[in-house]
């Protein structure tokens, strides 16, 4: 069990001079770094600053999701980056219902909480894998979210089609050849204005085509984590 790998850098050229370049701009930015880690009390820079608790029921979330990356109770999830992308896009559309496709081991779900403790909402989460369901649903309890959020078993791409459900905000993070399926069956569930976001979307371009070339949509790409897409259903 592991996050996902982040791609690697692109690398340098061969020329001499230019590589004494790189490597004294390097260097400044290293001290820099440096200097900021410790300013910030050794926070990590892959992640940024680490979240801070404002409430008992915040922390209790955010402590589950630290002992889950240490633990490595972790299964292809999202970043740190996009755990806190998805818990600001969720708060500030103050959604009460979240969909999420791929619940794995609950990571980016408790995520989604932190957003829904505030807004009193409600995750509904798929999974196929029922090792992994029974995982989540205990992370879920040791974080104290149980009642927020619904697991449902089984192949998301069936039980979307029972789903009746006003969405504010839908999440796709499952099986990468799925993914126009699912923005098909969500799109007519979500409200308008509402957000459908997605996972890794380098890897899937028909779903970046889909949701570019339709007129009722608008779509947007934060690449600093795993590659979120955020498209916006108009009114
Ligand atoms: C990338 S992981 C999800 C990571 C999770 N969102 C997180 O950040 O913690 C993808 C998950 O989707 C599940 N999955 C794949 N195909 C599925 C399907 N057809 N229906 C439901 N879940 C599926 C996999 O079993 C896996 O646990």
């Amino acid at each position: 069990m592991a996050h996902r790998k982040v791609a690697p850098d692109v690398i340098a050229g061969r020329d001499p001079r230019a590589m004494k370049h790189t490597l004294a701009i390097s260097g400044i930015v290293l001290a820099t770094g440096a200097w900021f880690l410790l300013r910030a009390g050794g926070s990590d820079v892959k992640s940024g600053s680490p979240s801070l608790a404002r409430s008992e029921v915040e922390k209790k979330i955010l402590t589950v999701l630290e002992d889950m990356v240490r633990s490595q109770k972790t299964y292809l999830s999202v970043p740190v980056k996009d755990g806190k992308a998805l818990r600001v896009l969720t708060e500030a559309a103050a959604a009460k219902n979240v969909v999420e496709i791929g619940t794995s081991t609950g990571y980016s779900g408790l995520w989604f909480c932190l957003a829904l403790q505030g807004t009193e909402g409600h995750l509904t989460t798929f999974e196929i894998d029922r090792g992994r369901a029974t995982i989540a649903r205990e992370h879920f309890k040791q974080a104290g979210v149980e009642r927020m959020v619904t697991i449902v078993e089984g192949d998301a791409h069936q039980e979307l089609a029972k789903l009746k459900l006003t969405i504010d905000v839908a999440f796709i993070d499952a099986d990468k050849g799925g993914y126009v399926d699912y923005l098909n069956k969500l799109l007519p569930l979500v409200r308008p204005g509402g957000l459908i976001l997605a996972h890794n979307v380098e890897m899937v371009p028909d779903y970046v085509k889909a949701v570019s070339t339709n007129a009722e949509l608008e779509s947007i790409f934060y690449m600093e984590g795993g590659g979120l897409s955020v498209t916006l259903k108009k009114r």
